[in-house]
């Protein structure tokens, strides 16, 4: 489908609802871009860990929040991310930098800066673009076309995200998911959570394919004036 205007999706819900899979498949489909928003705060969670900032202490975090330079690919067949010029693409995906993400992307510093870098990013973007995240809808583009907002069991959650980790053990995946999805909801600065006018997908009983289709066929009607 050619993208005559600019349409901004915006895709939200916890971790393992299929929303990176989903996102990258709906841009590609329709010609737009894609932004993984949890990828920046991972990239700045990676630097602070490098750079020797503690992780425990908020105010340390808010001093340092400005100072990497994060930069995002928005190709969704190839997104990429680089911190001060180094691709960070797999170190953001460590047991560490997973384990410190939520108490780095609490600090109100660190989501004024992230949050400015992703309007940015989206203003942007020639056709359009695909934002996902925790608080897409609710914060960063409150004025978006669409908004999704993924969900799905714990145990639908954790079972993906095992096999995503190869095998990881289910049941310690799913504490992990559920303390990280306790974090990422109950901070006071924008939260995970539901934008009012968001479209709410459970994705519990279906395919990664159904999500998608469901996802095109609500940006298409979007588009069609519906
Ligand atoms: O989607 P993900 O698992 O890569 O996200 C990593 C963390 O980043 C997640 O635990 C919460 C945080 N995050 C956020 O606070 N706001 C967003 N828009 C995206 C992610």
């Amino acid at each position: 489908m050619e993208s005559a205007t600019p349409v901004i999706v915006a895709i939200d819900g916890p971790s393992g609802t299929g929303k990176s899979s989903t996102s990258k498949a709906v841009a590609a489909q329709l010609g737009l871009s894609y932004l993984d928003t949890g990828a920046q705060y991972r990239a700045i969670t990676w630097w602070m860990v490098n750079n020797g900032i503690d992780i425990d202490d908020p105010a340390a975090i808010a001093a340092a929040a400005g100072k990497p330079e994060i930069v995002s690919g928005t190709d969704p067949q190839a997104p990429t991310i680089t911190v001060d010029g180094v691709d960070v693409a797999g170190p953001i995906r460590t047991q560490e930098v997973t384990s410190k993400v939520s108490a780095v992307s609490a600090v109100p510093e660190v989501r004024a800066r992230i949050t400015e870098l992703q309007r940015s990013i989206a203003a942007s973007a020639e056709h359009g673009i695909v934002v996902e995240g925790r608080d897409i809808g609710t914060t960063v583009l409150p004025d978006a076309d669409l908004k999704i907002f993924l969900t799905a069991s714990a145990e639908a959650r954790a079972a993906r995200r095992s096999g995503e980790l190869k095998g990881a053990d289910v049941h310690s995946t799913r504490e992990a998911l559920i303390k990280r999805d306790a974090a990422d909801s109950s901070r006071k600065a924008s939260p995970l959570a539901k934008a009012d006018d968001a479209v709410e997908v459970d994705t519990t009983e279906l395919t990664l394919a159904q999500v998608i289709e469901c996802v095109v066929t609500l940006v298409e009607e979007k588009r069609a004036g519906k």
